[in-house]
């Protein structure tokens, strides 16, 4: 049995070079390599100097921005790699094109990352390079890299590019993460099984969350003869891969590979994979791959929680702003309520996307938050509004985008908010946009949203019963209403 931690020692040794004419993006870059344990990080603020400080220091890695005075990121990617071939840059580029990226690649940079970025992103491809430059040989400086060298050295990017990219869009919940972790296990590594352990710290046991057997394996095949489970509090306790080689590959158990799953400094759960039946040893390249897997599955999983949090907090406080309306017109909580239900149907008959119906849920709870800044003698109003008061009135869909505008979370859900009064023909507000050039989502609300307060007591006229109401839907088919959505919201009645 062996650990990798002598690898985890020199890692945290190797040169960083910060590179970058902004003070504040280059000091948080600095300070978040240091807090992560790296201790020999450098700071440059353009590429003159970092070309001066790197004669002296030859670093391992080199972060640098593109857009610098003196000498940008580009040519400083050209001169380092006159003065030592294997350089190993990350540039970080301000371009939103895909192709920037690219380029910078082909010119030579190990990897880039486009701004702004989130630092973890930026970590993470730090670790990647520099474990890449650990497994290669030490270069005499001014020798290229062997052919055979340079394949290989393609190959294993491409696979942490591969991992890297798996994660960057996965949509859907944990549980997706978790199987899309062990399939991407079986194959980096060939491996014959993969398994899933969250740890509940409170009962101190382990369970298995999803277990994955490569095609032709099979659980006797996978040599169950290694019991995992000690193994796993091992991971636990000292938080780093561990590797337990089989004697003898060929007759006996799978060799094992386990690797923390480490969310916010706690560790959760462990991937334990087992090597297919007569596929040998795992090597430190498998190790390598494995750690790299982890800590991106797990930034992805840390990155939902924040992001699942935060925006839960944020849409309670949003929700009792809706709270308050409806303690003023006894109308708008129950209202937004049956809205949003009705409308993630309509969108569900559409075959809309999951992150369409998730859109609505907060969509049609907020769409009439803009009403808490419309006055009582306005809002609560018994009788028939005037044209000015109704002018009033009409205020509240850009009042609510209003409302809505410092939480960037919600861009999508302000602009469906914003035109959620809107009609097919163009005869509505605020903008009067015509047919599709109102977004799906408002077009979905408005036809909901209307029915709903046809069907409800108003303080200015009494319910009308459901089949009058469907009628009037109908009959605004195609000149107040989407007619495809229309004829979604009548299908299921
Ligand atoms: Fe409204």
């Amino acid at each position: 049995m062996n650990t990798p931690a002598a690898l985890e020692c020199s890692l945290f040794d190797r040169r960083i070079l910060v590179v970058d004419d902004y003070e504040l993006t280059r000091r948080m870059i600095v300070d978040a390599l240091l807090q992560t344990g790296y201790t020999s990080v450098q700071e440059a603020m353009d590429g003159r100097e970092a070309l001066d400080k790197f004669r002296m220091g030859s670093h391992d890695l080199i972060i640098t921005d593109v857009m610098m005075p003196n000498m940008d990121g580009m040519e400083l990617l050209d001169r380092l790699h006159e003065i030592r071939a294997d350089s190993s840059i990350i540039l970080v580029t301000g371009q939103p094109e895909v192709d920037a990226g690219v380029a910078a690649m082909k010119r030579g940079a190990v990897d880039y990352i486009r701004k702004p970025f989130n630092i973890q992103d930026l970590l993470y491809k730090v670790e990647v390079c520099l474990r890449e430059r650990h497994l290669l040989p030490e270069e005499d400086g001014q020798s290229a890299l062997s052919n055979t060298q340079l394949t290989e050295k393609k190959k294993e990017l491409s696979v942490h590019g591969h991992i890297y990219e798996s994660f960057e869009n996965i949509e859907g919940d944990n549980q997706q993460v978790f199987e899309k972790m062990a399939e991407l296990a079986l194959r980096v590594v060939d491996g014959g099984e993969a398994t899933i352990w969250i740890f509940d710290a409170e009962s101190d046991q382990f369970h298995p969350q999803v277990v994955r057997y490569a095609e032709g394996s099979s659980p006797d095949q996978t040599g169950n003869a290694i019991n995992v489970i000690p193994f796993l509090y091992q991971v636990v306790d000292k938080r780093e891969a561990l590797v337990v080689q089989s004697p003898n590959g060929n007759g006996g158990a799978a060799s094992l590979l386990c690797a923390p799953l480490v969310i916010r400094g706690a560790v959760f759960g462990v991937l334990a994979v087992r090597r297919k039946k007569y596929a040998g040893i795992f090597t430190s390249k498998d190790v390598h791959y494995i750690v790299s897997l982890t800590k991106r599955a797990s930034l992805n999983l840390e990155n939902k929680l924040l992001y699942e949090s935060l925006f839960a907090n944020v849409l309670d406080t949003f929700q009792s702003l809706v709270a308050c309306v409806q303690m003023r017109d006894n109308y708008t909580q129950e209202h937004c309520r049956r809205v949003t239900k009705v409308s993630i149907r309509i969108a569900e008959v559409l075959g809309l996307e999951l992150q369409d119906r998730e859109c609505l849920k907060v969509a049609g709870i907020l769409h009439d938050v803009g009403k808490i800044a419309i006055p009582d003698n306005v809002l609560l109003k018994p009788g028939k509004l005037t044209d000015d008061e109704y002018e009033v009135i009409k205020q509240h869909s850009s009042l609510g985008e209003n409302v809505l505008k410092p939480i960037a979370l919600f861009d999508r859900e302000r602009e469906i908010i914003l035109h959620h009064h809107e009609r097919w023909d163009g005869r509505g507000y605020p903008f009067g946009l015509v047919g599709t050039d109102i977004p799906l989502l408002s077009r979905i609300i408005s036809v909901v949203d209307t029915f709903d307060a046809m069907t409800n007591n108003r303080p200015y006229r009494k319910a009308l019963d459901i089949d009058t109401a469907l009628d009037e839907i109908r009959r605004n088919r195609g000149t107040q209403f989407d007619p495809e959505v229309a004829d979604a919201f009548l299908s299921l009645y």
